[in-house]
C-alpha cells in the first residue's frame, strides 16, 4: 500500500524531535503538507526544512492560554487541517505520595487539556469537510499503569476515553478518531534510563528491543491514510509486545 496525501494538510504537535519528528516527516513523504509545532523554533525549523516545500515550521505552545487562537490562525492560514496528531507530551515523574499539585497540573495540562482545546477547533472543520484524521499518541502505561506515573498514566487513559468518545461523535462525519500507544520508545523521553534499566526492560519486551520512532511513524502513517477510513475508536498499541 502506498499512501497518498497530496493535497491534505497535517498538524503534528511536538514534532520538534522524537516521535513527532519522525510522524511529521513520514507524513511528508506521503505528499501532505506538514505543520510541524512545538516550542523550539530552531528544531521545528530544520525539521520542517528537511521535509521540503511542504514543511511549514510553527512555533506553538499547547499548554499557552492563546492556543486556540493560534489553532484559528492556522487553519484560516491554511484552509484547514485534515489530519491532526496530537503528540506532544512530558512525563513529570515521582511517587504518588510526593508528588505536587503543580506536577499533576503540568502533565495534565500538556497532555490532556491540550487534546481538548487544539481538537474542539480542528473538528469543527474537518466535519464541514466531511473527512477527518485524528491520532493521538497515549501511552501503553495508560493501560497498564505504571508506578512513579499517576499524572502521566492518568493523562494517557483520558487520551484513551477521550478519543473513543470522540470517535462515536464524529464517526457519521466521514472523521477518524483513534490513538496510538506506543510502549518504550528510543527518544529523549527515556534516554535518561541506565543501560542495566533499558536491559531489564528488554527482556520484558517479546520483541527484545526498545522501539524506534519510526515504528510510531508507520503507525500513525496508516491511521492518516485514506484507507484507514473504516478504523476508528481504536488504540494501536505499538509495544513490541511489552503490553498485550
Ligand atoms: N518515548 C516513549 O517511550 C513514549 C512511550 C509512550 C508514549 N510516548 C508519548 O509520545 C509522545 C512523544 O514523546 P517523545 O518520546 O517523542 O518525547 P520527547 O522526545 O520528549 O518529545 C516531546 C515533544 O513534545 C513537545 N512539547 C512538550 N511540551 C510542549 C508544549 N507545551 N507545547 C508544544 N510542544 C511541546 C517537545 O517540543 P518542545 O520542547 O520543542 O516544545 C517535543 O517535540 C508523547 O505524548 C509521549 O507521552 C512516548
Amino acid at each position: 500500500m502506498k499512501v497518498d496525501l497530496t493535497g491534505k494538510t497535517a498538524l503534528v504537535t511536538g514534532a520538534s524531535r522524537g516521535i513527532g519528528e519522525a510522524i511529521a516527516r513520514r507524513l511528508g513523504e506521503t505528499g501532505a503538507k506538514v505543520l510541524c509545532a512545538a516550542r523550539t523554533l530552531d528544531a521545528v525549523q530544520r525539521v520542517a526544512a528537511e521535509i521540503g516545500e511542504k514543511g511549514v515550521a510553527v512555533q506553538l505552545d499547547i499548554t499557552a492560554p492563546d492556543v486556540r487562537d493560534r489553532i484559528k490562525a492556522l487553519l484560516d492560514e491554511h484552509t484547514n487541517i485534515d489530519i491532526l496528531v496530537n503528540n506532544a507530551g512530558v512525563t513529570e515523574d515521582d511517587l504518588f505520595i510526593r508528588m505536587k499539585p503543580e506536577q499533576w497540573d503540568r502533565v495534565l495540562r500538556t497532555n490532556l487539556d491540550s487534546a481538548f482545546h487544539i481538537t474542539q477547533e480542528v473538528a469543527k472543520k474537518m466535519i464541514r469537510a466531511r473527512w477527518g484524521r485524528i491520532i493521538n499518541i497515549t501511552s501503553v502505561v495508560g493501560l497498564s499503569g505504571n508506578p512513579g506515573q499517576v499524572n502521566y498514566a492518568s493523562s494517557k487513559a483520558g487520551i484513551i476515553g477521550f478519543t473513543k468518545a470522540l470517535a462515536l461523535e464524529i464517526g457519521s462525519r466521514n472523521v477518524t478518531v483513534n490513538a496510538i500507544a506506543p510502549g518504550f520508545i528510543q527518544t529523549s523521553m527515556t534516554e535518561a534510563m541506565t543501560d542495566d534499566a533499558k536491559k531489564k526492560l528488554e527482556e520484558k519486551i517479546a520483541a527484545k528491543r526498545l522501539g524506534t520512532p519510526d515504528d510510531i511513524a508507520w503507525a500513525a502513517v496508516f491511521l492518516a491514510s485514506e484507507e484507514a477510513g473504516y478504523v476508528t475508536g481504536t488504540v494501536l498499541n505499538v509495544s513490541g509486545g511489552l503490553y498485550t
